[in-house]
């Protein structure tokens, strides 16, 4: 982005309360093709008409994303849909249905007059229908579907509250919407039907067990711990998440294990007179008092949703610890595990499993 390009974005506070004046003030930011950070369940947004060519260019400067990472369309009702694909199976009938508006994005067909540039040149779209009140009503106002990808610049971790925002993109939009921290704090997962069977691009909230569960069949797939990448969904093949200091994953099934695995290498580190930090569970945090390395608590072990609502200004607190090595501890794969994982794995240099 040029020097010339830098704005300097408004904020706008709809922590409490969500004017209908300021919406009417947005929704007309979007229409002339301008750039609104705004919240959704998962994170937050850099949203712009979906429609103009003109204002997608602007989301991919702004967070210097790769043009062949595609975009998801957010929308707020099922004209818009029709607006953007024209086939709709029973499956992708049925995954609406159960999980919309909410955290899962569906891959469709796209209508031809959607702009490649939407799509990164795909024949497919993302799309998705967000529960999150004010993103509900930002896109209603516009009466146009938002294209937005997570609100960081790109590799960074995705945007999860205002302050973690405000310092990388203030200066990049037109309008940043503060609606408090987002709920859930992983993106949406990603999910295209190969026949009549569901095939996970991108793990979230809405897990594979949760699917299965609801009668969904599923084609099987390592790719959800990151293992064997999915350049079906483009995004998932570039490195992400990366803090600046060299990130490793301790991933072990034992808490113990994990514990004396990051020991060692606490250890190890300090003795070559290097600065260590850990991002870990609530738990073990006291084992690590007596050492004189920074611990970032990402909640308990025992509660999935707190760590993934942590994580990723986890992440960026460690970036902000000046420091020579930051040592994550893994959790376990199931549900919500498994989508956590993920990111975790895309945000290490290596992964420990010893
Ligand atoms: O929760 C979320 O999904 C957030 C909020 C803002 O809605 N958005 C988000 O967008 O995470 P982004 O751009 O950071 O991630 C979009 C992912 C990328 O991995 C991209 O490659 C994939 O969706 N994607 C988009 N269009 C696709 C398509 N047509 N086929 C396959 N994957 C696609
Ligand atoms: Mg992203």
């Amino acid at each position: 982005m040029n020097k010339k390009d830098k704005k300097m974005g408004k904020i706008i506070d709809f922590k409490t309360k969500v004017e209908e004046e300021t919406l009417e003030e947005i929704a007309d930011v979007i229409r002339r093709d301008g750039l609104v950070v705004f919240p959704t369940e998962t994170v937050y947004g850099i949203g712009a008409n979906a429609l103009s060519p003109i204002a997608i260019k602007k989301i991919y400067e702004a967070k210097g994303r790769p043009q062949d990472n595609p975009m998801i369309v957010h929308i707020s009702d099922f004209d818009m849909l029709r607006s953007l694909t024209k086939k709709v199976n029973a499956t992708q009938e049925r995954l609406m249905k159960l999980f919309w508006p909410g955290p899962l994005t569906i891959i469709f067909e796209k209508m031809e007059e959607i702009s490649p540039i939407v799509t990164g040149g795909l024949e497919t779209i993302a799309i998705r229908m967000p529960s999150n009140e004010i993103a509900e009503r930002i896109i209603a106002k516009a009466a146009l579907p938002i294209a937005a990808p997570s609100a960081n610049l790109s590799g960074k971790p995705s945007g999860t509250n205002i302050e973690d925002i405000k310092g990388e993109l203030i200066d990049r939009v037109d309008l940043i919407v503060d609606g408090g921290d987002a709920h859930i704090g992983l993106e949406s997962t990603v999910v295209k039907i190969v026949e009549d069977k569901v095939k996970i691009l991108r793990p979230g909230k809405v897990t594979r067990e949760e699917l299965v569960a609801r009668g969904f069949k599923l084609v099987e797939e390592n790719s959800v711990l990151g293992k064997d990448e999915a350049p079906e969904s483009p995004g998932m093949k570039y490195r992400h998440y990366a803090p600046k200091a060299r990130a490793y994953l301790v991933d072990h099934p034992s808490r113990e294990r994990r514990l004396e695995t990051i020991k060692k290498m606490v250890m190890e580190e300090m003795g070559k007179c290097k600065k260590v930090c850990i991002i870990g569970c609530l738990e073990n945090q006291d084992a690590f008092q007596e050492i004189t390395c920074e611990y970032i608590s990402y909640g308990s072990y025992k509660d999935l949703e707190v760590i993934s609502h942590n994580i990723f200004s986890c992440l960026r607190k460690a970036d902000l610890e000046n420091v020579d090595l930051i040592l994550i501890e893994g959790v376990e794969t199931l549900g919500l595990g498994g989508a956590i994982m993920n990111r975790l794995i895309k945000a290490a240099e290596k992964v420990i499993r010893e």
